[in-house]
């Protein structure tokens, strides 16, 4: 099998532990293990005492039952864990998709969902756009069913997304799992950003509405902690659960022992987290919103109403890429440019999740005033 780079990544691999002024993470503010533990009065000693052996490959029971308990309709026998989301979206991809098939993705998108159909001789993958509507982004379903043919096997989205932070209405998950459901197609639902509605209907699982449906979630991003790698795919379709821990005996196995007993906590604790991470987006927007009032004539802001990620446009005559090169070579401010999702379009990703924007944000609009842009 052969992947092509995912760019990203390879982007990351360069700036991310190097750049002081990470203006783009997705993921929100993360905390230390004993600020994760002070949560739970004797967590503490639970954790030290914590077996490091194998653990079940399915994940650990518990785990499971709370990962179940965020979902409306799930049991902990809906749930299988991973090693972080990208692990789940690999695998999902992997036993879904061969020769001859065709899957619709959302796009702009996290490269994973629609780079497995990539490597895959003679497997195609048509994008769903995003439409850019000035002040934010809309779904068109009438071309979503244009898009399906005979061989469409399924459909990717990712909701909150990643990169525009477009998030599907309750109205609209139903409104796509009866599309679905009526032209007998697998869903698979990226919503690892889920929990982090800053205005408006809190959002269901698309799981819950549909049983062909996968939902992908994870510890990395609306709970902030990445560094536990735990993921998960809830779904009631077990014969594609079944099949998916097959290449999953062939990737990590099982979980960290350490990481799943943290996760653990965290979701007995999930509402705070969340509510948290919230704040910190709210306080944000606020700030960031104040920076593009001052430069209209460089920025077209589109609005974030859900998620830690918001896609901008770049008015300026020049490639968007150099753009952010320069901010980050000249200041250490680090942003992405959609050539990161292979558009050539003049967007750039900002990361609203991290406590230090404000800083970042100040560094960004040194570079600006002293690169003569304003
Ligand atoms: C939409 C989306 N899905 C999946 C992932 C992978 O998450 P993880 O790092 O937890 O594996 C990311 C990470 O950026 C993402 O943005």
């Amino acid at each position: 099998m052969q992947m092509n780079d995912f760019k990203l990544e390879c982007y990351f691999g360069k700036y991310e532990f190097t750049a002081p002024y990470l203006l783009t993470q997705s993921d929100c503010e993360a905390m230390s293990t004993g600020e994760l533990l002070a949560l739970e009065p004797e967590a503490q000693e639970e954790f030290m005492n914590q077996w490091l052996g194998y653990t079940e490959t399915w994940g650990d029971p518990e785990l499971r039952k709370l990962i179940a308990k965020l979902y409306q309709n799930m049991t902990d026998e809906d749930v299988l864990a991973f090693h972080g989301a990208q692990e789940a979206i690999f695998g999902y991809m992997n036993v879904m998709l061969g020769e001859g098939d065709h899957m619709i993705a959302m796009y702009p998108n996290y490269q994973s969902a629609y780079e497995v159909a990539n490597s895959i001789p003679n497997c195609e993958c048509s994008k769903w756009y995003i439409r850019d509507k000035g002040t934010h982004w809309e779904m068109d379903f009438d071309e979503l069913e244009a898009l399906i043919k005979p061989n469409t096997k399924l459909i990717a989205i990712t909701s909150p997304n990643n990169p525009t932070g477009y998030t599907f209405t309750n109205d609209e998950i139903k409104r796509l799992c009866a599309i679905c459901k009526k032209h007998d197609l697998y869903l698979f639902s990226d919503e690892v950003y889920k929990g982090l509605e800053l205005e408006g209907e809190k959002r269901d699982w698309m799981a819950d509405h549909y049983d062909k449906c996968a939902s992908l979630g994870v510890m990395s991003k609306a709970y902030g902690l990445a560094g536990l790698r735990v993921g998960w795919l809830v779904s009631k379709d077990h014969e594609t659960l079944e099949k998916v821990v097959k290449f999953k005996h062939y990737m990590s196995i099982c979980n960290s022992a350490p990481s799943e007993f943290l996760a653990k906590v965290a979701l007995k604790h999930g509402e705070k987290l969340l509510e948290r991470n919230r704040q910190i987006i709210r306080e944000n927007i606020k700030q960031v919103d104040k920076f593009f009032d001052r430069y209209p004539q460089i920025f077209e802001k589109k609005a974030i109403t859900c998620g830690p990620v918001a896609y901008h446009k770049l008015l300026l005559d020049m490639p968007v890429k150099d753009f952010c090169q320069m901010a980050v070579e000249k200041k250490g401010v680090l942003l992405l440019p959609s050539e990161i999702y292979d558009m050539e379009d003049q967007y750039f990703r900002m990361g609203y999740g991290r406590k230090n924007v404000p800083e970042s944000l100040a560094k960004f609009e040194e570079f600006l005033i002293e690169e003569k842009f304003v």
